[in-house]
């Protein structure tokens, strides 16, 4: 099957340049990636995608940019084998790592996203219908979204350190106790973006039960657009860094 990814990323141009103008999203993803850099704490909600121009950044340029680096994991740790039943991707933005995963895995599993911001999840369902996955995602907050066990795969893609203290610590465990079940799981965060100091204590859980933590680094072939507003935003792209727990399926 073709790659759906370069239509995929021009359907996304298409929708979010339509009103906005180039320097208009390069502004805005300027401010947007400022205020990924700058938290030690988590982001007000709504604060990063409270403009038009921020949600263009975000689904224009972080949504294929995730998409590349949870792909090139997913090819790593050779986690689309077995196929999960179903990909559960918890704070799913615009849908990117769910996508990704559900298109290593094959055309039978289904995504669904659980989402807190409305705007993504419908961008969410959007990116899953022009990748043309079967997929779903409903607006709902990761605390209160049931898991699955046996066959099931469930993602949380540059989520984790936006969680609050207790609802991070009840998610690892969640994940941890969905991991006993029989699910697969895949977390992802950036390796540069200040501080997790939770990191290292998921990385032990998750060795401990049987895991893995890694760190990534790929080289990034940037579609034209992406390549372009990375440059304009002096963001440097070339390549893709990222880190990963991951818990595989239990036979
Ligand atoms: C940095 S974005 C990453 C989105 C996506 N996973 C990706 O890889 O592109 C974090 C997303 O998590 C969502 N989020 C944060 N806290 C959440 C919660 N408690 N429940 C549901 N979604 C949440 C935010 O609205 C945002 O869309």
């Amino acid at each position: 099957m073709a790659d759906p990814f370069p239509a995929w990323v021009e359907a996304l141009e298409a929708r979010h340049t339509k009103t906005l103008s180039f320097a208009e999203v390069r502004r805005a993803l300027q401010a947007l990636s400022s205020l990924y850099v700058r938290r030690g704490e988590r982001l007000a909600e709504g604060e990063a995608l409270g403009t038009a121009g921020k949600r263009a950044a975000f689904a224009l340029f972080y949504g294929p940019l995730h998409f590349l680096a949870v792909r090139e994991i997913v090819r790593a740790l050779g986690a689309g084998r077995p196929a999960p039943r179903e990909i559960l991707d918890l704070g799913c933005g615009t849908g990117a790592a769910g996508a990704a995963w559900a298109l290593e895995a094959g055309p039978r599993v289904a995504v669904a996203g659980i989402e807190r911001s409305g705007w993504a999840a419908s961008e969410a369902r959007f990116t899953f219908a022009r990748l043309g996955l079967r997929g779903d995602a409903r607006r709902g907050d990761i605390r209160d979204a049931a898991l699955p066990g046996r066959g099931g795969g469930i993602v949380c893609a540059f989520v984790v350190n936006e969680l609050p203290e207790d609802a991070r610590a009840s998610l690892l465990e969640r994940l941890l106790a969905a991991g006993r079940l029989g699910a697969r799981v895949l977390v992802v965060e950036p390796i540069a973006r200040g501080v997790a100091p939770w990191w290292p204590r998921w990385s032990e859980a998750f060795r401990g039960a049987g895991g893995r933590a890694d760190e990534w680094r790929f080289p990034a072939a940037l579609p034209p657009l992406l390549a372009q507003l990375d440059r304009a935003a002096a963001l440097d792209h070339r390549e893709l860094t990222a880190r990963s727990l991951w818990l595989p399926p239990t036979s």
